[in-house]
Order: structure tokens, then C-alpha cells, then sequence
């Protein structure tokens, strides 16, 4: 076949290529897209260098033999010389990257947010604490009790208006309900206890529900610590001393308590027991319900029939009582006048506690 293209046509066009490669500077490309855009003019499927290199089987023979090799050497150092300035390029541009996310170790770590305990939870531990250290017991009982538990056992008649179903929530049918006070433990405990004939102290600090309506001093789901003394010869006075010495340690020394003579069907006599409005001077405010005082729990001396009823001689053993509202104790110990606040969770209110461990 007749060869296409000339010699020097062929030459003429190796010199044009070799000066535009001259001119592109491979070397000094300034970035990796734009070595990009040499890599294709030259080498690409339409690239300069790839046109010579296809013109080459247009010459003749003897002139292939020749150039071939010339226009491979080209090729050839164009590679090399994309390769190096690839590299070149790719330090360069590692070495920013490290630079400008540079990390100083040595820099002090910022403070992991930290969980810490509800304020309800703190309170509760503080009362319980207290009677731990007068030689009470924790007792837990559960939230899902039966009406035995939480009312027969606890000399409540079938007909006592707390078992309405407008103050309790009944589950299913009328045997299964949540408790409505922690008073439930104290028969669980003098059950547990009768066989062992052995005097008891124990606190039950726990969850309570009663179909209440809700307010800034009632909510329909609260905290109540119970306490439970069974022994031979203790009677209302110990009772009285523990429960002022136990609200002093709480509240403080200056406490001022009024105890309430009041009806409990499992405690006989009952009381119950008032704190000075922390609010106002006592002259009456919302918080007081304008009485001056904030009742803070309910007490009295065991019924002889709860102990008979729980197994225990009430000839021999007599014992006293008293539930706590904690909502109450928490709102006199950090001044808190909405009890909903303690239930609405805003970080607001909640953090105020944060330095407030027991
Ligand atoms: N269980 C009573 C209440 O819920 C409080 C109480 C406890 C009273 C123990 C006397 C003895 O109000």
C-alpha cells in the first residue's frame, strides 16, 4: 500500500507536538484537575500525541521502523513526566489537608455532658438515708398490687371510699390495681417477718398512682417513703421522736411541726403531720393553701388488727407508721412551689440541681 502521509509532513507534526508539550509545562501544572487536562489532551483517545502515534501507519516502512520507536520515546517520558507531577501534586496537597485539620493534642478535652440524679430521686434517698441511720431497713414492695394488699390487710371496709374507682386505677376487672399508697409494704413486710418473731425497722420509699386531678400540690403519679417499727412497748411518743427528729435532719433544726390528730383505718391513733409554710411567715399563701402549714405525712400507731391480720400477736407486739410524701418534702427542701415542675422535665429547672448530690 502507498504510504499517506510524508516524511516530513510526519516530522513537521512530531515538532509541533513535542513544542506544545514544551509549552503545557507538565512539570509545573499547578493542580491535579489541571494535570487532568494535559493527561487528556495528549494521551487521550483524540489526545495529540495519540493522533502522531496512530499517523505513524501511514509512512512508509522504513520510516516506521524509525519514528515508531522516537514517537514511543515520547510517549514514554510524557508518562513519566505525569506520574511525577502526580505524585508531586498529591504531596503537596496531603500536606495542606494534615496542616489545616491539624489537631493540638494536647489541647484539654470539653466536659461529656453528665447524667445525674432527679431531684425526686435525691429527696427520696435523703429521707430514706435518714432512717437508715436510725437503724431502718429498705424494704421495696410492687407497684401492682391486690386489693388485700393495698386495702383489706389494711383494715379498709369494702366500702372505705378510697377503693372508688375515681381515687384508684384498677387494671382489669377490680383485683388488680397500682397501688395507692406504699402502705401495701407494710403488710407485705409484717407477713414476711411474722414467722422470724423478731422486732422490725424498715423504710419503703416508692411509686404511687391515684386517680387525682392535677395541680400545683397533686399529681396523679408521686412518691411516697413508708416506715414500718414493730417491737415490743413502742407507741405514739417514739413515733413522735423519730418523725421530729428525722424532719430536722431534713429540713433543718428550726423545723416548726404540727402534729394533727387524724383517721387512718390501719393506725389507731392517727395524726397528721404539718410543717411551717416554708413560702410565707405563715400568714398564708397558694402554696400553703393559705393555712400557714404544708402537711407532709400521714402517721400513727399500728391497728392491732393490721398486726393479727399480717400474723403478728397484738398482745405482744406493738409498732408504729407513717408515709411521707416526698413531692412535699422536695418541694420544702429547694423551694420549689409547682409540684408539676418536677414532672415536665425541662432541663431549665432540672439543672438548677446539678451540684445538689446526696
Ligand atoms: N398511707 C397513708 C396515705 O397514703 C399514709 C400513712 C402511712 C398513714 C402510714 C399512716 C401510716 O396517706
Amino acid at each position: 500500500m502507498e504510504p499517506t502521509t510524508s516524511r516530513a509532513a510526519w516530522d513537521q507534526a512530531y515538532a509541533r507536538v513535542e513544542s506544545s508539550l514544551h509549552a503545557a509545562g507538565v512539570a509545573d501544572t499547578a493542580d491535579l484537575p489541571k494535570l487532568e487536562e494535559v493527561r487528556v489532551r495528549f494521551l487521550g483517545r483524540k489526545g495529540e500525541l495519540t493522533e502522531l502515534l496512530k499517523s505513524l501507519k501511514d509512512l512508509r516502512l522504513d520510516d516506521k521502523r524509525e519514528l515508531g520507536p522516537k514517537a514511543q520515546a515520547l510517549k514514554t517520558a510524557l508518562e513519566a513526566e505525569l506520574a511525577a507531577a502526580k505524585d508531586r501534586l498529591e504531596e503537596a496537597s496531603d500536606a495542606q489537608t494534615l496542616n489545616e485539620d491539624a489537631v493540638d493534642l494536647t489541647l484539654p478535652s470539653l466536659r461529656p455532658p453528665r447524667g445525674r440524679l432527679h431531684p425526686l430521686t435525691t429527696t427520696l434517698h435523703s429521707i430514706a438515708a435518714v432512717f437508715q441511720s436510725m437503724g431502718y431497713s429498705w424494704a421495696e414492695g410492687p407497684f401492682i398490687e391486690d386489693e388485700y394488699h393495698n386495702f383489706s390487710a389494711l383494715n379498709m371496709p369494702d366500702d372505705h371510699p378510697a377503693r372508688d374507682s375515681q381515687d384508684t386505677f384498677y387494671l382489669d376487672g377490680v383485683n388488680r390495681l397500682l397501688r395507692t399508697h406504699t402502705s401495701n409494704v407494710q403488710i407485705r413486710t409484717l407477713e414476711n417477718h411474722a414467722a422470724k418473731g423478731k422486732p422490725l425497722r424498715v423504710v419503703c420509699p416508692g411509686r404511687v398512682f391515684r386517680h387525682e386531678q392535677i395541680d400545683a400540690t397533686h399529681s396523679a403519679v408521686f412518691h411516697q417513703v413508708e416506715g414500718l417499727v414493730v417491737d415490743r412497748g413502742v407507741g405514739f411518743a417514739d413515733l413522735k421522736g423519730h418523725l421530729q427528729a428525722s424532719l430536722e435532719r431534713l429540713l433543718g433544726a428550726a423545723t416548726k411541726t404540727r402534729f394533727r390528730p387524724s383517721y387512718f383505718p390501719f393506725t389507731e391513733p392517727s395524726t397528721e403531720v404539718d410543717v411551717k409554710c416554708f413560702f410565707c411567715p405563715g400568714t398564708g399563701c397558694p402554696s400553703c393553701k393559705h393555712t400557714g402549714w404544708i402537711e407532709i405525712l400521714g402517721a400513727g400507731v399500728v391497728n392491732p388488727k393490721v398486726l393479727s391480720c399480717a400474723g403478728w400477736d397484738p398482745e405482744k407486739w406493738t409498732g408504729f407508721a407513717f408515709g411521707f410524701g416526698v413531692e412535699r418534702v422536695a418541694m420544702l427542701m429547694h423551694g420549689v412551689r409547682d409540684l408539676r415542675d418536677f414532672y415536665t422535665n425541662d432541663l431549665r429547672f432540672l439543672r438548677q440541681f446539678d451540684e445538689d448530690f446526696v
